[in-house]
């Protein structure tokens, strides 16, 4: 069996009540899996959920962090706040903050250099638009999105790649198994003519966008495919349970 990173990305949902209603029903059923479990909530439940699943195989990832240290970034978390309150990966470059909140390749590559500096595990997130993707531009944006996300970065072992096709986020579209195969394979050869194939061997690229019960075991049985990054699916402690221990 090959060993997966499962990884539940909350987006904008669940009080700590709730998490913590959702880390109770969970721990339990996932605690045989041999699969490295994440759950990103948000910010405010960090906190509980690392103390929930203290002692389990589950850790905890923010959505989001700063490239600064500290100081005057209203509304703004660093990379040692989040390791603070337990969080051991953080989710960066989403498409959403890309989109809503105006993140660019640069500003992934400074997020990028502190999480990792800062000793957290980064989930890079990259992907094209259905537009890029229908005028065939979706390996120079990925390309464009890795060379400029990496930039000054040496080593990826604190470096997960987390493919997500925009037109394929929260709309229930997967991409085939074709597309992801074949883009996935892509990205192995952008990591590979920046890093070498030495440093780029042993990158892990999870896939995200729509994975679901129905999916998961066709999509994660795919070659350079190491595991997925789950958002609608992993709001249920039933469902994501029953899609960890199907893969
Ligand atoms: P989705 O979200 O599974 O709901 O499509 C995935 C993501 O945005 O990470």
């Amino acid at each position: 069996m090959k060993k997966l990173i499962l990884a539940g990305n909350w987006k904008m949902n669940k009080t700590i009540a709730e998490s913590v209603d959702f880390a109770n029903i969970f721990c339990n059923r996932v605690k045989a899996s041999k699969h490295k479990i994440i759950i990103c909530p948000v910010f405010t439940c960090v906190h509980a959920l690392a103390q929930a699943f203290k002692g389990t195989n589950i850790d905890v990832g923010a959505q989001n962090v700063h490239f600064a240290d500290s100081g005057a970034y209203t509304g703004e978390i660093s990379a040692n706040m989040l390791k603070d309150v337990g969080a051991k990966y953080v989710i960066i470059g989403h498409s959403e903050r890309r989109q809503y909140n105006a993140e660019t390749n640069e500003i992934v590559n400074l997020k990028l250099k502190k999480a990792i500096e800062s000793g957290l595990t980064a989930i890079m997130c990259i992907g094209e638009s259905l537009i890029q993707r229908e005028k065939n531009r979706t390996f120079s944006v990925l390309k464009k999105q890795l060379t400029e996300g990496l930039t000054g970065i040496t080593e990826l072992d604190n470096i997960i790649i987390a493919y997500e096709p925009i037109w394929a986020i929260g709309t229930g579209k997967t991409a085939s198994s074709e597309q992801i195969a074949k883009t996935h394979a892509g990205i192995k050869r952008v990591l590979k003519s920046i890093f070498g194939q030495q440093q780029s061997k042993n990158i892990k690229i999870l896939y995200g966008g729509s994975v679901n019960n129905s999916n998961a075991k066709e999509i994660l049985a795919l070659k350079n495919v190491n595991g997925a990054l789950v958002g609608g699916a992993s709001l249920s402690a039933e469902k994501f349970s029953d899609l960890i221990l199907s893969v």
